[in-house]
C-alpha cells in the first residue's frame, strides 16, 4: 500500500515522479486535514479533522489538487470519505473572521486581491475538485452526517455518492451571502434539474437520505455501519469491468448531454473502432 501522510502545506508537497507515494508534508497538518491511501486500484482520500467536522480550507483544496496531479496510474477508483460523524461541515468558518486561517488569510484579505488574482485563487481551489471527474477513474463519495457547503460540493464533484441514512446535504452558501463556487452548481443542476437546484440552494435547506436517493443525488442509502462495506462493494463491481472500456464509456456518457444524437452516435463509432481494434490486436 502506498500512503500519503496527513496533509500539510501543499506548497511543500514533494514530487515523487511516478506518483506512487505522495507525501503531504506536515507544515500545517491541522489546516489541511487529509489522509491519502492507495490500495491496489483503489485510492482513498479521507477528510480527517473530525473534531472540526472536517471543515475545509484552501490548504485542503490545494492538497486535493496535488493528489489529483500525482495520482498513481494504477488507480481506477477514488473514494472520498470523512472521518467522524460528518462528511464535512464545509469551509472553515474562521475564513469569515478577521484573523482567518493561519497562513491562508481570510475572506477579508482575499477580497482585497485584484480581480485576476482573486479568480485565480478560486480556480486553484476548484482544481481540487475538477480532477475527480476524469474518465480514467470513477470517484465515489461516501457521505455520512452533514455535507454542508464545500462538503456538499465535494460530494457532488464525485461521479457517484453512497450515503448513510443520517446524511444531511445542505448548500449553505447563499444563506451566507456567497455562491457555491467549488464546481458544485453544474452537477447539482444536471442531476436534479434547474428548478429543484434553485429550490435547494436558495432555501439552503437540508436534503436527507431518502430524498437524495429519490433525486438521484445518491445511488444508495445504507445504515451508517454499512457505509464502508457498500462503498467497497460498489468499487469492486466497478473494478470488474475492462479498464479501457470503462474509461471510453465514461467519456461517452459525460459528453452525451452536450451532444446531438447524431454527434453521440459518431462518438460511439469512434470509441468502438478503438475498442475492437485493441481487443483484436490491431490497436
Ligand atoms: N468551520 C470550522 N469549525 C467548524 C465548522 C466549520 N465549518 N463546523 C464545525 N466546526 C467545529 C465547531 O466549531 C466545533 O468546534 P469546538 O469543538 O472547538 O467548539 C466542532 O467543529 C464541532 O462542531 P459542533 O459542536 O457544532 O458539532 P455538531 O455535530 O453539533 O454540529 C454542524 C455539526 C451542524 C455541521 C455544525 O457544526 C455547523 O453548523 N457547522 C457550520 C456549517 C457551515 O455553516 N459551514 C459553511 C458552509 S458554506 C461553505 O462551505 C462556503 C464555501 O464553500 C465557499
Amino acid at each position: 500500500m502506498a500512503e500519503a501522510a496527513t496533509g500539510g502545506n501543499p506548497e511543500h508537497v514533494p514530487d515523487t515522479g511516478d506518483g506512487s507515494n505522495v507525501t503531504i508534508s506536515a507544515a500545517t497538518p491541522a489546516e489541511v486535514g487529509l489522509r491519502f491511501e492507495v490500495d491496489g486500484e483503489i485510492a482513498t482520500i479521507t477528510l480527517d479533522r473530525p473534531d472540526k467536522r472536517n471543515a475545509q480550507t484552501f490548504a485542503t483544496w490545494s492538497a486535493l489538487a496535488r493528489i489529483g496531479e500525482t495520482l498513481p496510474e494504477q488507480v481506477r477508483v477514488v473514494v472520498v470519505r470523512g472521518e467522524g460523524p460528518s462528511f464535512s461541515a464545509g469551509i472553515d468558518l474562521r475564513m469569515f473572521t478577521p484573523e482567518g486561517v493561519p497562513g491562508q488569510g481570510s475572506f477579508a484579505s482575499v477580497a482585497a486581491l485584484g480581480d485576476i488574482e482573486f479568480e485565480q485563487r478560486i480556480a486553484e481551489a476548484q482544481e481540487g475538485f475538477l480532477w475527480l471527474r476524469r474518465p480514467e477513474i470513477v470517484s465515489i463519495a461516501a457521505v455520512q452526517g452533514h455535507a454542508i457547503g464545500a462538503g456538499f460540493q465535494l460530494a457532488l464533484a464525485c461521479d457517484l455518492r453512497v450515503v448513510a441514512d443520517d446524511v444531511k446535504f445542505c448548500m449553505k452558501e447563499p444563506a451566507l451571502g456567497l455562491v457555491p463556487d467549488l464546481t458544485g452548481t453544474k452537477p447539482l443542476a444536471d442531476i436534479v434539474g434547474v428548478p429543484r437546484a434553485i429550490e435547494i440552494c436558495l432555501t439552503a435547506r437540508t436534503v436527507g437520505a431518502a430524498e437524495a436517493v429519490r433525486l438521484g443525488l445518491a445511488e444508495i442509502a445504507v445504515p451508517p455501519s454499512e457505509l464502508d462495506r457498500a462503498v467497497r462493494d460498489l468499487a469492486d463491481a466497478l473494478l470488474a469491468t475492462d479498464r479501457a472500456a470503462a474509461a471510453a464509456t465514461k467519456r461517452l456518457l459525460q459528453a452525451a448531454p452536450g451532444r446531438t444524437l447524431e454527434e453521440q452516435a459518431a462518438a460511439e463509432r469512434a470509441e468502438q473502432v478503438e475498442r475492437i481494434r485493441a481487443l483484436f490486436g490491431r490497436g
